[in-house]
């Protein structure tokens, strides 16, 4: 109590902090340092706090703004400087222990054979080697992992972004179907699995949502995340959902030796498992059951969306593995798309953040399987004059043109599109559409350049619809992911005079620039003092950065995701990635072939790589980002493994394993696994056959080792 009165008498007589002189600062800068750590501890170490959070704020925020007039005051053991900043309202974060990953997609029946294929081709199974499958249906719903040990639900998080999720465990607990004592579970379990709501439910909940005057929910799916995701938990319980269980995560001991043995073991733990998997043991199985489920999937009372098929034997998954974000043991074989017709009213050019001009039909309103579709992408100006990218036609010819009837589908979560038009309905007057040879928001001349189907507006960083665009890919999901700096308030900050973001690092300065200016966010409308200041505090959080977020975050053209991930794991650093790509010379030299020694950076991705960074509006726009993060560098390869770091080689035939699961192990070891042999490289495993690659590793003195010593080397059994 006396510590609170403290505080509060710390806040009473607060002089503006225009007007305290140097010393009063000094002085007051000790006081809150002092105040504010020892709440810490409370917070944190007691368990014990004796300030509320808004006084806590408060004086953090007083703190701040002094340290902001008088830099050179600013204490060695700051309060700004403590990351021990509150958890804020709002769930908590969780970690996922093994990465939550989402499944490839196959869309017809051609796809699944392929998958089927690709399956027997890693593993190197013959055609009438038998390989069982299991199909069951895909629950459209939000995926939940559930967390056990010593047979106690301890924690529920969310997928979040396949790494970190929310603790959503208070609501999971009010889950009828999410047991919270398991019987002879293995020690440590997690469980995962779809939360979803029925169909009854959710129009009952609907009804209510409009009789007290609230919005109703767009589909189940929706109003299932929305009550999972309650903040209160007696809200969640107030709504019905339900949870089927199809995967786990870590475990303490197996749960069986196939698929179909580990869901019914979750089955006898007390977990509702889907009735319709079933096990398939050939692609004609797979593919009537799916045909069977699609049948019943009017009658079934909840949402699917396709058919997920998984490798029954888990040894096999194990040996088949994960790409960056999928598996190569499961896909999704989706329902065919849902279909409408409407008009379509104008067609609109979005410039997008590489400068690509994407038409955009803007559609008479129409609702295509649940959900009302207003905007359709119409992919490039070929695609509206009926041509595909070889100049082949596509329906038969037929442009699409202002005014006509078009047909609008939507497959899964993805954009709508447009299939086809009908010409009987076209206007007399129609005619083709006039495709813009110039950027519609900066007036530069758009090309296109040969083998591109894209036509690029050439202005570059001062185009304003590529800089904000390149901000919006800055912030999203899986690059930097600033909580409350989405595409809306980055346009927002994109246009103010007073306080903008327009480049990268302007996100960084904005809480500094803030505290001088006049206009302060927190006086905004829309923005309130504790808006402004989580604000700050997550852009705060967010200067320490995975150094693939950070590539992946340039947008840099042709380097997605899982590019990125290959170049933070080949450089590890910023530093040697950064030296590397400065140094680099466009086709040739040593920095230009250790980019291409990357498996899966080729020529295109290479060159564009290096010119972001000789690029001088574009380099400087990255030295000045840089120098306001820091840059965590990539995870180094488990090191108790033989060819942790190594550079390997593969060559000729391998008679164990097929190539691609040579590679795949390899790299799970924390091995990099080139196409070519160089001076780097540090072992090559030739099998027989084996022709150039084997000779200039010899030519190099570079390590040559046959397959049996190989799989001795990782400890596999031949
Ligand atoms: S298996 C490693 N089985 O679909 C793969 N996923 O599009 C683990 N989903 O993120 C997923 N029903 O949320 C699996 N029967 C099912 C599923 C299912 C729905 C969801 C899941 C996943 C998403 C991928």
């Amino acid at each position: 109590m006396t510590q609170r009165r403290d505080a509060q008498r710390q806040s009473g007589r607060e002089i503006p902090v225009e007007a305290l002189t140097r010393d009063q600062a000094r002085d007051e800068l000790a006081r809150l340092a002092e105040i504010l750590n020892r709440a810490n501890r409370a917070y944190y170490q007691d368990d014990a706090p004796f300030l509320t959070d808004a006084e806590y704020d408060a004086l953090r925020r007083r703190n701040a703004l002094i340290e902001a007039r008088f830099p050179d005051l600013k204490r060695p053991d700051s309060p700004s400087d403590q990351i021990g900043a509150r958890p804020r309202e709002g769930f908590a974060k969780v970690r996922h222990e093994q990465r939550m990953m989402s499944l490839g997609n196959a869309f017809d029946d051609e796809d699944v054979r392929h998958f089927v294929d690709g399956v027997r081709r890693f593993l190197g199974l013959a055609d009438d080697a038998p390989l069982d499958f299991t199909a069951e249906p895909k629950i459209d719903g939000l995926s939940l992992a559930l967390r056990y040990e010593g047979g106690r639900l301890v924690t529920a998080a969310t997928r979040g972004d396949g790494e970190v999720g929310e603790d959503v465990t208070a609501n999971a607990r009010t889950i009828g179907d999410i047991p919270e004592y398991l019987e002879n579970a293995p020690e440590i379990l997690e469980v995962r699995g779809e939360v979803y709501m029925r169909h009854n439910d959710f129009a009952a909940l609907n009804e209510r949502q409009q009789a007290r005057g609230d919005k109703p929910f767009a589909n189940p799916r929706n109003a299932a995340a929305g009550s999972l995701r309650q903040l209160d938990a007696a809200v969640t319980a107030s709504r019905p959902l339900h949870f089927f269980a199809y995967a786990w995560g870590v475990l303490s001991a197996p749960l069986g030796k196939t698929q179909m043995q580990a869901i019914a073991r979750l089955g006898e733990l007390g977990f509702s498992v889907n009735p319709l998997m079933k096990l398939c043991r050939s692609v004609d199985e797979m593919l009537a059951h799916y045909n069977e489920i699609e049948e019943r999937r009017a009658t079934l009372g909840y949402d699917i969306d396709g058919v997920v098929y998984k490798v029954n034997d888990l040894a096999l998954q194990e040996r088949l593995g994960f790409r960056s974000t999928t598996p190569r043991w499961a896909i999704a074989h989706k329902f065919p798309a849902e279909i409408a017709h409407t008009r379509l009213l104008d067609i609109e050019i979005q410039v997008g953040r590489t400068g690509a001009l994407s038409p955009v039909a803007r559609l008479q309103p129409v609702t295509v399987g649940g959900v009302v579709v207003s905007n359709a992408t119409l992919h490039n100006e070929d695609y509206i004059k009926g041509r595909d990218s070889k100049g082949n036609p596509i329906r038969n010819g037929r442009d699409i043109r202002k005014g006509d009837w078009v047909e609008v589908y939507r497959a899964g979560d993805v954009i709508p599109k447009i299939r086809d038009v009908d010409l009987s309905k076209r206007p007399a007057d129609s005619k083709p559409y006039d495709f813009p040879d110039h950027c519609p928001v900066c007036g530069a001349e758009a090309v296109r350049e040969e083998g591109d189907s894209v036509r690029r507006c050439t202005g570059g960083l001062s185009c304003p619809a590529q800089a904000v665009e390149k901000l919006k890919h800055f912030v999203s999901r899986n690059a930097f992911d600033i909580e409350g700096l989405g595409a809306k308030q980055i346009e927002m900050f994109f246009d103010d005079d007073l306080l903008p973001i327009r480049e990268p690092a302007d996100i960084f300065t904005l809480e500094e620039r803030d505290h001088k200016n006049i206009a302060k966010l927190k006086n905004r409308e829309g923005w309130g003092e504790t808006s402004a200041d989580k604000l700050f505090a997550a852009i705060r959080a967010r200067r320490k950065i995975p150094l693939a977020r950070l590539i992946y975050a340039l947008g840099i053209r042709h380097v997605g995701e899982a590019s990125a991930n290959l170049l933070a794991r080949h450089f590890g650093t910023w530093e040697a990635f950064e030296r590397c790509l400065t140094n680099a010379t466009l086709g040739e030299g040593p920095e230009w072939d250790e980019l291409l020694s990357i498996d899966g950076v080729g020529e295109v991705m290479a060159a564009a790589l290096v010119t972001a960074f000789h690029q001088p509006a574009s380099r400087a726009l990255i030295d000045r980002l840089v120098q306001h993060l820091e840059i965590i560098p990539a995870e180094q390869p488990a090191s108790d493994s033989p060819v942790a770091g190594k550079t390997i080689v593969f060559t000729g035939t391998l008679e164990h394993m097929t190539r691609a699961e040579a590679k795949a192990r390899a790299e799970s070891m924390g091995a990099r696994v080139s196409g070519s042999v160089s001076k780097k490289t540090d072992l090559v495993v030739a099998g027989p056959g084996a022709g150039s690659k084997a000779k200039k590793a010899a030519e190099l003195g570079v390590k040559v080792i046959g397959e049996q010593e190989w799989l001795e080397l990782i400890g596999a059994k031949p």
